[in-house]
């Protein structure tokens, strides 16, 4: 499914080196659905051109203010009423001085002072510029006038220096923009999670571990920050970027993940336990790297001992948070999750066949609570994420 699906969006970009980075930006967005209808300021177009803009949107880029394209002339008003969001990136700090003052003295000021819609602005600049009290001033005032502010965020910059003020990257943006038209069900809701596997060490080079992906998890921790929670995720080691402006904590062991959510589990509304969770560790695991004998002889004998189970532990918790289990089963499962679901004693898990989800994009879930049982359509990880944090938030208690 495309994430911006049927959304106009005016797309504003100021003077700064970061216009090369919205070229991507903008394929993304249209790659999502949207429809992006490019402004420049006469600085943007220094950094690059309304022709490259115009390729990439597939629709004609305004400057002026007295294009004449438009039939009544009226551009400033005409682009921002069919828009679902006006987004400003980069935003320099002279665009931010004169959007906290009102000013309308060139096409895309004038749009955002005449706007009835939502806008996003995503600050580029200098370190030194953007700790200008000034900047900070007017960023304040931004936020006060009901303006979003994605970023910025920190690190090396176009000038040689390193610090708080670069734009943040395309896709986090992208992901920012996603996260804001998604409704916020979960608003300010704290949420703790786990997912992936976990691996368990035989000596200081092999590990016994699973298949998990960790896909499910990082999805559901995405929907539940686009839902509008505080999250959080405890993840065994994964090959995925951390979600968005989600507090990750990698750990490798069970026990190291039930220390982790131990520490955090009476602080939150919500828990989700996701990860595949090894049911056993070595207890004789080898201080050295195991050698191989002549012939094979002498083959280790492991010997296991259990681990704890995390999510049973935080069910138990007195005062604790409403808990979310999954089960990924082989056979029987209504018969094996509606046990499970009991036997941690949480009110509500999820089933699927392990055969269906291991390391695939689409999941198929079911819901197995008090009142029994209850199918998802299938669907890619995320929109069932998505679907499913819906179904957590109507059955969470006030
Ligand atoms: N879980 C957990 N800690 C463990 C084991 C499991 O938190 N040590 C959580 C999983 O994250 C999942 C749920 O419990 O949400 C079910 O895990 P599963 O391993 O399938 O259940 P088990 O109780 O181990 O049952 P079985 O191995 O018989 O299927």
């Amino acid at each position: 499914m495309q994430d911006l699906a049927q959304k106009r969006i005016v797309l504003g970009l100021t003077g700064g080196v970061a216009c090369y980075k919205i070229a991507e930006l903008v394929r993304r967005m249209t790659e999502q659905g949207a429809t992006v209808d490019v402004v420049m300021t006469e600085a943007a177009t220094q950094f690059i051109t309304p022709v490259t803009m115009q390729a990439l949107s597939g629709r004609p880029v305004f400057v002026s203010t007295w294009d004449a394209r438009i039939a009544n002339n009226m551009p400033h008003i005409d682009l921002s009423r069919g828009a679902d969001a006006i987004l400003v990136a980069p935003a320099s700090t002279d665009f931010m001085a004169k959007l906290a003052h009102g000013m309308a003295d060139d096409l895309l000021s004038t749009l955002c002072v005449a706007r009835a819609c939502p806008l996003l602005v995503v600050p580029a600049m200098n370190r030194e510029m953007w700790a200008n009290p000034a900047t900070q001033r007017n960023a304040a005032q931004l936020v006060e006038d009901g303006i979003a502010i994605l970023g910025p965020a920190a690190g090396d910059q176009a000038c040689g220096e390193i610090g708080d003020g670069r734009m943040i990257e395309p896709h986090e943006i992208l992901a920012d923009l996603i996260a804001f038209f998604q409704p916020k069900p979960l608003a300010g809701k704290r949420v703790l999670l786990t997912a992936g596997p976990t691996v368990e060490p035989i000596d200081p080079v092999r590990v016994i571990s699973n298949r998990s992906s960790g896909k499910t998890g990082y999805a559901l921790a995405r929907a539940a920050r686009e839902a509008g929670a505080q999250v959080t995720l405890v993840s065994g080691p994964t090959s995925l970027p951390a979600p968005r402006g989600v507090d990750l904590y990698p750990v490798q062991t069970a026990r190291q993940m039930h220390q982790a959510v131990m520490a955090q589990a009476r602080q939150v509304d919500l828990f989700i336990a996701v990860a595949a969770v090894a049911d056993w560790h070595v207890r004789n695991a080898a201080a050295q790297k195991m050698k191989k004998t002549e012939g094979g002889a002498g083959a280790p004998v492991l010997e296991f001992e259990p681990n704890p189970d995390i999510l049973a532990d935080v069910a138990r918790l007195e005062g604790g948070p409403w808990c979310v289990g999954f089960a990924a089963e082989t056979e029987n499962l209504s018969e094996y999750a509606q046990a499970k679901r009991k036997r941690k004693n949480i009110p509500l898990l999820v089933g699927n066949l392990a055969h269906e989800v291991m390391d695939a994009d689409d999941t198929r879930l079911v819901l197995f609570d008090e009142q029994g049982e209850h199918a998802l359509p299938a669907a890619g990880k995320l929109d069932a994420a998505r679907r499913l944090i819906a179904e957590i938030a109507t059955r969470l208690p006030r």
